[in-house]
């Protein structure tokens, strides 16, 4: 049996330019140093809180800070890339260079997770720029999004629009295929939402959790299971494997705010992950991928995952 192809192989052919695939490198490289990083934390004194809180009103853990360091390190060794936006970042970062690409990431996803040895993961969306003006662009616009998913394996999981591929992080520090051309099952029987924000929802949440929760009594005809990991990414990581639905809605405490999850480095790049694999994702009454951001922190209701799910829940909002 031949050796899984290496990152830097499936690149060559895969990747729609020489200029991309080294972005993927570079993003590739600052993810396999995190996850390092992950690994002994606790005993290196990373655990906990620092006393900083970032421009979405929550305290930075340690470990948020480093990871977005070790991004803003390597994407300064990439003359293609020119700005940097993180959910760690007030602003945008502009690096001294030219390039004509943008990066938006979660440099740490699922932080909360941390102190419990979860599954956590970086985010990252890919963007072609010509000047700072230009980074506010619909998640359709994406020339690659991904995670990484630091578990009981490091998985970088990637797409250019077109397909979902994953690769798991070796001891070698070399990222190798695992799987290519991953595909949602259309039809699911496992949700995630966070339930204890029950009395918070919208009413076709509701009657979607509901039909759910009636299983083969109710209208949706079937018994289903619920999973929220509290890490997007894993939970991410779950459905893009086996299926499933994910929930993130608009509710009455986050109306003000336009959502808990962030556009551009949390939802649009799930987003095309999911819909290169057959999936959708819905704001509950359109595409993700065509909201058009005005500002770079942006939140968004996210429901992506399995079709049928999407479309069933899409069509309690349409009642
Ligand atoms: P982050 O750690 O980057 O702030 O993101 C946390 C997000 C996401 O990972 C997860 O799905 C969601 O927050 C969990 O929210 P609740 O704590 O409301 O369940
Ligand atoms: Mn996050
Ligand atoms: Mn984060």
């Amino acid at each position: 049996m031949s050796s899984p192809k290496t990152l830097s192989q499936w690149l060559e052919t895969a990747a729609p330019s020489p200029a991309l695939s080294g972005i993927i490198v570079t993003i590739a490289a600052a993810c396999a140093e995190i996850g390092g990083v992950l690994r002994t934390a606790p005993t290196d004194g990373l655990a906990g809180a620092t006393d900083h809180t970032n421009i979405q009103g929550e305290t930075q853990k340690q470990l948020d800070v480093v990871s977005n360091d070790i991004f803003i390190k390597h994407i300064r060794q990439n003359v293609d890339i020119q700005i940097l936006v993180s959910e760690e970042l007030d602003e945008a970062l502009h690096i001294e260079n030219q390039g004509g690409y943008a990066i938006a990431c979660d440099p740490l996803d699922g932080s909360s997770n941390l102190d419990v040895n979860v599954t956590v993961g970086s985010i990252f969306s890919v963007l072609a720029i010509q000047s700072a003006a230009d980074i506010l662009q619909p998640g359709s616009k994406q020339l690659a999004g991904g995670y990484a998913a630091y578990g009981p394996s490091t998985s970088l999981v990637l797409s250019f629009g077109t397909s979902v591929a994953v690769f798991t992080l070796g001891n070698d520090g070399v990222f190798r295929l695992d799987k290519d051309n991953v595909k949602v099952p259309a039809a699911s029987a496992e949700y995630a939402i966070n339930a204890a924000r029950y009395r918070f929802w919208d009413a076709a949440t509701k009657a979607y959790v509901d039909q759910n929760v009636a299983g083969e009594t109710g209208a949706a005809g079937k018994r289903f299971n619920m999973r929220w990991i509290g890490s997007m990414v894993a939970d991410i990581h779950r459905i893009l494997m086996r299926g499933g639905i994910f929930l993130y809605p608009l509710d009455s405490e986050t109306l003000a705010k336009g959502g808990r999850l962030r556009l551009m480095y949390e939802a649009s790049p799930m987003a095309l992950l999911i819909e290169a694999a057959g999936g959708a994702a819905s704001t509950g009454h359109g595409r993700i991928l065509e909201v058009q951001p005005n500002g770079i922190h942006q939140r968004i209701p996210v429901i992506l995952g399995s079709r049928d799910e999407v479309a069933r829940i899409e069509a309690l909002y349409r009642q």
